[in-house]
Order: structure tokens, then sequence, then C-alpha cells
């Protein structure tokens, strides 16, 4: 890969990045450490490719609405075709479906993604008639499965649901969550990547549990509700599903019936009214609850950056004066872990890292929600880490080196969101 990209400006190796991680119509997130197709990777993937190849674009998503299930879920992970190379497999999840898939959702980040190649894509007609039915099966499951009380916040079951895997705001309630698993463990991941920056070998028996748990109730999304030890309502996931959600209404003008379009705007209200009181005061930022504790968690983390991305605009001000204290502290935004925190750890993974699509998403929010300065900066940093250190998977906020897989899909997807010339008006 080094030798094909040599001498390339940053675009060339971001599109040849994708060439390389394309296995047929979906795209790896990189060699080896992820060999299969992950679920939000692929939805800013599909963006990523839309600046270049419109039709690649679709298969991104046509693939991955592959391994959607009868009931609406699309889950974290599509093993389209076997490796060795990544734990836990299919043997382990043991879910039963054709291709086979893992049992869990990531967060919902694929109807902005259709939105936005749809506005690429002058002809997407055919492609979205077959899609956006997936997209309201799926957005209900979020909301039946997830939010069974209809509360306006839907749970997080899993860490590995939020994307964010090992970040502080689980560490609470994960402890109450057993080491104990019938699975053996065979971790592949510390052998591509230097355990520094990847979870604990604890933080893999919790989560381990937790699938062996879901696999017992036959990946029954009530069963799985009422069994999880770990129950959270995610400021990220809840965030992106309600900026989804707007995504959905606005395709649904034209795609679907009124009823549907009242059916999601009445969510979008119930959505906005719970997320408000997520606000932390004391920390500046929005948090995430523990719905089983009944308690907001105690540590700020990108996340908290979300909402805005989501268009609440309540706590502009404040979330931009948060941002620069955390700038205050470490050169390189965004961290995913508050600076000031005892449990930031600039090079482990989600305790601190920078993530160039979480930076895209705050970007988004700034500049939506009247902070275009901070939109700028942001999009700066992302920038100048990318072209300085190259594709990485995640970026050390202190130093601005580069951590984690190299020539990482989604972080080549950003760097092409970023480039403003490439982007249609949808994407932009
Ligand atoms: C992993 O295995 O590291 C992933 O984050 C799970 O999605």
């Amino acid at each position: 890969m080094t030798d094909i990209i040599e001498n390339k400006s940053i675009i060339e190796r971001a599109q040849a990045t994708l060439r390389h991680n394309d296995r047929g119509g979906y795209t790896v997130p990189t060699d080896r450490l992820y060999p299969f197709q992950w679920n939000w990777d692929s939805a800013f993937v599909a963006m990523g490719w839309a600046t270049f190849d419109v039709p690649r674009a679709w298969d991104e998503i046509r693939l991955l609405l592959r391994g959607q299930w009868p009931d609406g879920l699309i889950p974290q992970i599509v093993f389209h075709v076997p490796s060795d190379d990544y734990f836990p497999g299919p043997d382990v999840w043991q879910t039963n479906h054709t291709p086979p898939t893992s049992g869990i959702p990531q967060p919902p980040v694929l109807a902005t993604a259709v939105r936005a190649v749809l506005a690429a894509s002058p002809g997407g007609a055919a492609e979205i008639a077959e899609i956006y039915p997936r997209l309201v099966a799926n957005h209900r499951w979020w909301h039946t499965a997830r939010d069974p009380e209809g509360t306006g916040l839907v749970a997080t079951l899993h860490p590995w649901e939020s994307g964010m895997d090992n970040s502080p705001a689980w560490d609470t309630a994960m402890a109450r969550v057993p080491i104990t698993t019938t699975t053996t463990i065979r971790r592949r991941d510390t052998s591509h990547i230097d355990p520094a920056m990847r979870p604990k070998a604890d933080d893999y028996q919790r989560f381990i549990h937790l699938v062996d748990l879901f696999r017992g109730t036959a990946w029954n999304p009530a069963a799985m509700y009422a069994a999880s030890p770990f129950r959270m309502a995610d400021i990220g996931t809840n965030a992106i599903l309600l900026r989804a959600e707007q995504d959905l209404l606005a395709l649904s003008t034209s795609h679907g019936t009124r009823a549907e379009a009242a059916e999601i705007a009445e969510r979008i209200q119930c959505m906005k009214t719970a997320q408000a009181e997520l606000w932390d005061p004391k920390r500046g930022i929005y948090v995430s609850r523990d719905l089983i504790a009944n308690a907001n968690v105690d540590v700020a983390t990108s996340a908290g950056f979300l909402p805005l991305y989501a268009g609440i605009d309540t706590h502009a001000a404040d979330l931009a004066a948060t941002l620069d204290r955390w700038h205050s502290r470490v050169p390189w935004l965004v961290p995913s872990t508050d600076p000031t925190d005892r449990r930031f750890e600039p090079m482990r993974y989600w305790r601190g890292p920078v993530w160039a699509v979480v930076n895209w998403m705050i970007a988004e929010g700034f500049s939506k929600m009247g902070q275009p300065g901070k939109a700028t900066t942001i999009i700066e940093a992302t920038r100048t880490l990318i072209d300085q250190t190259g594709l990485s998977e995640y970026f050390d906020p202190t130093t601005g080196a580069g951590l984690g897989g190299e020539t990482f899909s989604w972080t080549a997807a950003i760097r092409l969101l970023i480039e403003p010339q490439l982007l249609s008006p949808g994407i932009r």
C-alpha cells in the first residue's frame, strides 16, 4: 500500500485507501484488524465514496443492508466472508443469519449517509425506493427494541454498540458486568496493534460476558433489554439517531407517506425533550445516563458535543466555551475524553484519542448551530492531523501522532468530506 500511494496527494491517497480496502462492494475499516463490514464505518465511508464514485457509495449501503434482520436491526458487523484475523467471529455470535452478522447495533448514521449520497446522485430515485423502507424499519426498531417505555432515550446494551468501546463513560456501569465468560477469549486485535492503544483484558472479559448473555436470549430484543446489567442512554447514539431521524423525515417527504412523516416528527419532538435532560451544567456538556442506576455519568466525553449535530442549539455557546477549555489543555482537538479528567489516556482508543469521524460531526454541529469559528478550528485540526501523520485510525491529542490501525477507511472518508471542492451541496 505504501508503494502504491507514495508521492500522491492526500486526496489521491484517501481515494486509494478506499479502493485498497474495497472487498467488492463493501469496504473493510482496515486490513486485518477489521476484516468485515462495520455499520457506522460504512455509513461514513459511503459519504466518502460519494465524493468520487457515487455508484460505489450505493453499493456500500446495499451491502450493509444485506445484513439487516427481519425486525429492522442493522447489525454492527456483517461477516460477508470468513477471516481468522478478528475475534469474536460468527461462531461466537451465533445469530443464525445469512450473511452471518453480530447481534447488536451501532450508532445509526445510515439515514444521514443515504440522504447525503442521494444529494450527490441525481439519478438516485431507484436506489432510494429500495433503501427508504429499510431505514424506516430500522428507526422503528430503535424505538421499539431500545425504548420500550417511550421515554425518548434509546438504550445501549453493550459498549460496542456505542462505537466508543472503552470510553470512561462506561466504567461505572461496566463494573457491574462480571468478568466471567463461557466463550474462550482469543483476542486478535493486540497481535495487530500495540496493546497500549487498545481496551484492556478486563474490558474484553466484560464485553464477551455480555455477548454470552445475549446469545443466551437467542438475541431476543426484549429479553436482552431486561437481562443486560449494562443499560445506558448514550448521548452519542441518541444524538446521532436524532439527527438521522431528521434526515429520514426529509427523505419521507419525497419517498414516504404522510403518516410516516408524522410518526417521525413525533419521535423527534420526544427525543429533543429527553436529550435536554442530559445537560450537565457543572461540566458544560451533555452526558450519558445510566438507566439502571438512574444517574447521569460523571465524565465528559466528545460524544457530549453531539446534540449540536442533532440540531439542539440551546447550549451552543456553553459547548464552545467547553471546547476552548479542553483546547487549553491539549493542542489537538477533539480529545475523546475531557483532558482534565483523571481517566483521560491520550493513546488508549476511546479514552482520549482524537477520532476524525467524531470531529466531523462536532464541526457540522458547531457550524449549523451558530459557531462557525469553532467548526473551522476543528476541521483545520483534523486536516492537519491527517495531512501530517496519515490516515490513521485515531490520533494522540497531546502530540498529534497517528495511532491504532493505518490506512483507515473512515479517516480517508472524512479527509475527502472536508475537502470543500469535492462536495456536492447535499454533503456540505
Ligand atoms: C472492536 O472489535 O474493536 C470493535 O470496536 C467492535 O465493534
